[in-house]
């Protein structure tokens, strides 16, 4: 049986290759998608999300405008990262289709009532759209079958402060709401994102490969290297939401993990939005459901599998 995904992200340049990635592959369903703000407004995210569905061939796609703007803080912006328009200032065709009635949160709670225990969920943006299915929904998490989530930062340093990661940063308040709901969850963190890197010969040789699908990323993903540089010092770029993606559909990539019970600081003056583990070898105990923080995974492979799936 195929995989039946509801894919809650916030386009951004790394979700359209996550995007691309599930579009490409006949056994998946992409039951829904739900648009947060993020990368940019939500105006734009959940246009970009039917652009790209168009581009990547699953137009069919229901796509659901969600928040647009975290559930207590204010948004803040990663013009930098994703370029003025989310997508590297690269332009694709104005979207045939609409977003539909639903919001995100009440799309996802639909299509997991539908099938109960068969639907997965890859979260690629800020959680909010997670927390406010949950207030619909609290047994939301039996519902489906597993969630993985890009996001946190573990035993590796933030990417918007010292300590946090873009995706909790964004909504430190839903995300705590989602790593408490007792989903089956998989994390997949900086820990991991930040050393599963698109070199610059994987770039160059996405470059060389034909039609507008891989043209397209390949211009998007350009944008991205030129913020990318400057953070490794060498030409090349994270590949957070593919991992995530790659994760989900092919779970024998990881090659190392660490079971543990996640939190998320709301309160500290330096680390708000820092995901926290009891690393101590005799943890305390706890009644949270462990996640499985995904430490480790088979670079290589993902990488060829990421350049068929544009081929
Ligand atoms: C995450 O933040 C966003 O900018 C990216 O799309 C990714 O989901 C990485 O921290
Ligand atoms: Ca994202």
């Amino acid at each position: 049986m195929g995989t039946r995904v509801f894919v809650d992200c916030d386009p951004g340049i790394d979700d359209a290759v996550a995007l691309a990635y599930l579009a490409a592959r006949s056994d998946v369903e992409i039951a829904g998608v739900g648009a947060v703000f993020g990368n940019n407004g939500v105006e734009r995210t959940s246009d970009n999300a039917l652009r790209l569905l168009e581009l990547y061939g699953r137009a069919d796609t229901p796509v659901a405008v969600g928040a647009s703007r975290p559930l207590v803080q204010r948004p803040r912006s990663a013009r930098a990262v994703h370029g003025g328009n989310g997508l590297g200032d690269v332009e694709l065709p104005a979207p045939a289709g609409a977003p539909v009635a639903e919001s995100a949160a009440e799309l996802l709670v639909r299509l997991a009532r539908e099938t109960p225990g068969a639907l997965d969920v890859l979260a690629v943006g800020p959680l909010t759209n997670l927390g406010l299915a949950l207030r619909l929904e609290p047994d939301l998490p039996t519902l489906v079958r597993r969630l993985v989530v890009m996001g946190g930062a573990v035993r590796a340093p933030g990417n918007t402060g010292t300590h946090a990661e873009a995706n909790v940063a964004n909504d430190p308040e839903a995300a705590e709401a989602v790593f408490a709901a007792g989903f089956d969850l998989d994390l997949v963190a900086l820990d991991v994102t930040m050393r599963t890197v698109a070199t610059a010969a994987w770039l160059d040789e996405l470059k060389g490969v034909p039609g507008e699908r891989a043209e397209r990323t390949s211009a998007f993903l350009d944008f991205y290297a030129d913020f990318y540089s400057g953070v490794f010092g060498v030409r090349q770029c994270a590949m957070h939401d593919p991992l995530a993606a790659a994760v989900l559909l092919d779970p024998h990539l990881v090659t190392e993990s660490l079971h543990t019970p996640i939190r998320v600081e709301l309160s500290g003056t330096l680390t708000r939005g820092m995901t926290v583990a009891d690393l101590r070898p005799r943890p305390r105990r706890d009644d949270r459901r462990p996640a499985r923080v995904v430490t480790g995974v088979s670079g290589t492979e993902f990488l060829s599998r990421m350049l068929d799936a544009l081929r």
